[in-house]
Parts: structure tokens; C-alpha cells; sequence
């Protein structure tokens, strides 16, 4: 056997007969095998607790493997075939040294070198978690290291349910991993629209300047599904929408549009602004949060049951498919600048928008023309159809002297022939490379729980009853309080 090489990996999926790792992470391979991104002495390792052989567990990935960079159908076929034959599988129990050591020595039959990069993913249930992790260690897997060759770990949300468990979680996974070889995921963060936004305020000169409460009047995120939660039930009646999305996808929007200029683009300085904002959020308040729970689809809509009617979920449940919240940052940029957020599933769309309004245009030479114009507004579009949006003030072309309100639109497709990558492709690569900005560190972890704990505590001890909202439509109106008592109107 070699000596160790740099261009060596190994990739450990715990999880592997699972959705995310079928739909996400397998395919995000295969896209960066297919890009030459990978290192030529690749092996990938699917560990789950279903009995599958290599070939079965083969076919079961092919399914949603693409051909989007290699769309020649035999160069496509060609890779593929590679790309599966670097891929291998172990049955085991989730806590079970032996089945890791029986993974180990699988393992070592195909790796290259004896001393391989490692990466270990797991795409697993926050209920076997640790155990994982500590089989993983049990197990011999982990070099103490960051350094040649390194061992990381990739971990799925939820990172616990509250701030002590989250701690709790990160006090136990330190005893394995050092905080350097571990890369939380948020895939909002590996969007591509998401990842334009520092670019978007600290590259163009025009933004900064007008970016605070002298000019802006509110900030709002709103994150909608059209599906309901469909047999899933399982993990996402414990957790609710607020745990689910809010906490993290829309909280790390919020750090991304708020923060003050980091010092440098290097990940600590980035994840240093980051905490430094999310530590100025005010707790939410429960006089700042609706919830509410989807109900069955109206008679003449096509038909949809409500969330308490899918086979997964309790009857009784009390969990919120859908959050409004009133934040407040409490910074001089920001101070009295209401940040508006809402995320709920069995919506009428799907859609996740930023939209920064700015405040009333003062009066001018033109207040008096006819016409009507709306306050100048970015919006930013992450998906779908990923665009950035400025609305102005325009003449209307004609001999009159009109105004009207038109958007300046940079719409992705149109704009870029390149192929927008997939989140995870993103994600992935940069853990490969050790390139940690676009992974949530301990700290904002701990920030970000702090922002939700109190009232998701006081949710939870009160039982108190998510309002209900048909399935399909925006949600419960009493959302919409919220915004008049930021002296706003949702956009
Ligand atoms: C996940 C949530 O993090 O994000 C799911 O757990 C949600 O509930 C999903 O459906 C949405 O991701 P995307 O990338 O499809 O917007």
C-alpha cells in the first residue's frame, strides 16, 4: 500500500439509503465527479441499516443521478459507470462499534493508501447522532486532525431543539471531532442567490451607504412551500416550522443582510460578523410570533388533507407549518427597522424572497407629476427562478410626463449562461477544500438558538394552539398584524 497522498479521499455516508443522501448528496458527487473536482482516488462508502449489496445499493443512487455536465449520452453513461464503481456499501446498526469496525475493514480493501483523506457525512436522524459519532470514534475512524490527511465531518440540522440541547450536542461531538473538522450545513447558505448577497451590498458602491435605518424602512423574508408534509411527519412533528427552516435558513439570511462589513472574505472573519449580528437580535417575543397549523385544501381546490389528517402525524399535534415573526436587531445600523419573517409550508407557492424596502422617496421636483410610484425596493430573489430586482421610479415613455414603478431585473437565466449548481455541489466542494465560510461555527449556532429558545419555550409549555389556515393559501391572516405594528405592509 502507498503512503498517504493529498489527492486520496474517502467518503463515509452514514445515511446512505436515505432521501437526502439519494436526492442531495450522491447526485452532488456525481456532479463533481463529472467536473474532474473530485480527487482521481475516490472512494465512496454508503453505510445504513438496510441490507442492500454494492449492486442494489447502485441502482437505488443511479435514479437521481444527471447528466447535467456531461449532456453527451455516451460520455454521460461513461462516468457514470465510474462513479458507481467507486461506490460501495455496509449494512449495519447506527450505534454499533462492530458494524463500524466491519465498515473499516471494507473500506481499507478499496483505499488506495493507508493513510487517506476522510470524510465522513452523516445524513442521519438527530436521534443517532451521537451514537454515531462516538462508533465513529470507537471505531478508529477519525485522525486527530485537520492537517494531511484529514478526517471531517459534514452534520445535518437540526443541531438539537434549544439552546441547551444544541449545546449539549456540541459539547459530545467535541469529544471526537475537534471544532476545525466539523462542517455544520446549512444548504441555504450553498445557494447561489444567498451567496451573492455579500457581494451584492460590499461590491457595488451604491448599497452601503443607504444600507441602514436612515434609509431603509423594513426588511422581509418569506419562505413558502406549496407541499404539505406528505408521510414526513416523523422528524417534522417534533420540530415545527420555527426549529425547521427559521431558526436557520431564514436566521442566516437575516446575519447575511444585516452584518456589518467583515474584515476580509476569510471564513473567520465572516463568521465573526455573523455572531457579532445575531448576538444584537432581540429574543423574539411572543406578542412578535403567529403560528399556524395548514388545514385540509377548500372544497372546489384541489384536493389536499390537512396536516394533523397525514398518516404521520399525531392527531392531536400542535406543531406550527407556518411562523410569522417580528424581529428587531438592536445595533445602531438597525435599530427600529422591523425585520419581518415568515416561512410556512402547504402555501400557495413556492418562493423564498428578500425584500428590502426602502423608506418614501422624499418630496422632490417630481412629487407633484401625475403617476403613481411606489418607494425604491431590492428584491432578491433565491428561488425559484434566482433573481435580483430593483425597483424604481421610471418616466412612462409617451409625450406626458407619467411615472411609474418598473423593476431594473437581473434574472439568472437570462443574465448567465452558466449552469447554476446545485447547493450541495457547492457545499461539498468546499469541505473537500477545507473552506469553511459557508458552515455555521458553535458560536452562531449558540446565537441563533438564543434568538428562539425563550419563546419556543414558552410555545411549548403553554401548548399553545397554532392558528388554523387552509392549505394552498397565504396562511393566517392575523400574520398580517404583525407587519401593521411595524407600521409596514407585508410585500
Ligand atoms: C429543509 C427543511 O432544511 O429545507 C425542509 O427541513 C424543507 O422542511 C427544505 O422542505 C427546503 O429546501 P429547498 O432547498 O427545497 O428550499
Amino acid at each position: 500500500m502507498l503512503e498517504s497522498g493529498s489527492n486520496t479521499l474517502t467518503i463515509v455516508v452514514v445515511g446512505a439509503s436515505g432521501d437526502l443522501a439519494r436526492r442531495k448528496i450522491f447526485p452532488a458527487l456525481f456532479a463533481l465527479y463529472c467536473q474532474g473536482l473530485l480527487p482521481v482516488e475516490l472512494t465512496i462508502m454508503g453505510f445504513a441499516r438496510s441490507a442492500m449489496t454494492d449492486e442494489s445499493f447502485r441502482e437505488s443512487i443511479t435514479e437521481h443521478l444527471t447528466c447535467r455536465y456531461t449532456p453527451e449520452e455516451r460520455s454521460c453513461a461513461e462516468k457514470m459507470d465510474a462513479f458507481l464503481a467507486c461506490c460501495h456499501y455496509v449494512s449495519g446498526q447506527y450505534g454499533s462499534t462492530d458494524a463500524f469496525l466491519d465498515l473499516f475493514m471494507r473500506m481499507q480493501e478499496h483505499e488506495p493508501h493507508s493513510r487517506t483523506n476522510r470524510l465522513f457525512y452523516l445524513a442521519i436522524p438527530p436521534s443517532v447522532f451521537m451514537d454515531v459519532a462516538r462508533a465513529l470514534g470507537d471505531a478508529g475512524f477519525v485522525y486527530c486532525d485537520d492537517s494531511s490527511p484529514w478526517s471531517r465531518v459534514v452534520v445535518e440540522k437540526p443541531f438539537g431543539h434549544d439552546r441547551s440541547s444544541s449545546d449539549q450536542l456540541v459539547e459530545e461531538l467535541s469529544h471526537v471531532f475537534a471544532e476545525r473538522q466539523i462542517f455544520r450545513i446549512d444548504h441555504y447558505l450553498g445557494k447561489e442567490v444567498i451567496q451573492n448577497l455579500m457581494v451584492l451590498r460590499f461590491a457595488n458602491r451604491i448599497f452601503e451607504p443607504l444600507w441602514s435605518r436612515e434609509h431603509i424602512q423594513s426588511v422581509q423574508i418569506s419562505w413558502a412551500e406549496p407541499i404539505g408534509i406528505e408521510g414526513r411527519g416523523g422528524y417534522f412533528d417534533q420540530y415545527g416550522i420555527v426549529r425547521d427552516v427559521m431558526q436557520n435558513h431564514l436566521l442566516q439570511m437575516v446575519s447575511l443582510v444585516a452584518m456589518e462589513p467583515p474584515a476580509s472574505t476569510s471564513s473567520a472573519a465572516i463568521r465573526q460578523e455573523k455572531v457579532r449580528l445575531l448576538e444584537t437580535v432581540a429574543a423574539v417575543g411572543i406578542e412578535d410570533l403567529v403560528l399556524g397549523q395548514y388545514t385540509a385544501a377548500p372544497a372546489g381546490a384541489p384536493p389536499a388533507p390537512g396536516y394533523t389528517e397525514d398518516e404521520s402525524v399525531p392527531d392531536d399535534s400542535l406543531a406550527s407549518t407556518y411562523a410569522a415573526v417580528l424581529l428587531h436587531i438592536n445595533n445602531p445600523r438597525w435599530e427600529g427597522v422591523p425585520f419581518l419573517l415568515r416561512a410556512g409550508k402547504g402555501l400557495d407557492r413556492k418562493s423564498t424572497e428578500i425584500r428590502i424596502l426602502f423608506r418614501e422617496t422624499e418630496a422632490n421636483v417630481f412629487s407633484g407629476v401625475s403617476g403613481h410610484a411606489e418607494p425604491n425596493e431590492l428584491i432578491i430573489r433565491v428561488q425559484p427562478n434566482e433573481a435580483i430586482m430593483f425597483r424604481i421610479t421610471s418616466k412612462v415613455p409617451g409625450l406626458e410626463m407619467d411615472l411609474e414603478t418598473r423593476d431594473l431585473d437581473l434574472e439568472y437565466k437570462t443574465a448567465f449562461s452558466e449552469l447554476i449548481p446545485d447547493a450541495y455541489e457547492d457545499l461539498i466542494l468546499d469541505v473537500i477544500q477545507g473552506e469553511r465560510s459557508l458552515f455555521i461555527s458553535s458560536g452562531e449556532l449558540a446565537a441563533a438558538w438564543d434568538v428562539f429558545t425563550p419563546v419556543l419555550d414558552t410555545v411549548d409549555s403553554n401548548h399553545i394552539r397554532p392558528l388554523p389556515y387552509p392549505f394552498g393559501s397565504t396562511g393566517p391572516s392575523a400574520a398580517m398584524d404583525l407587519a401593521i405594528r411595524a407600521d409596514t405592509v407585508w410585500r
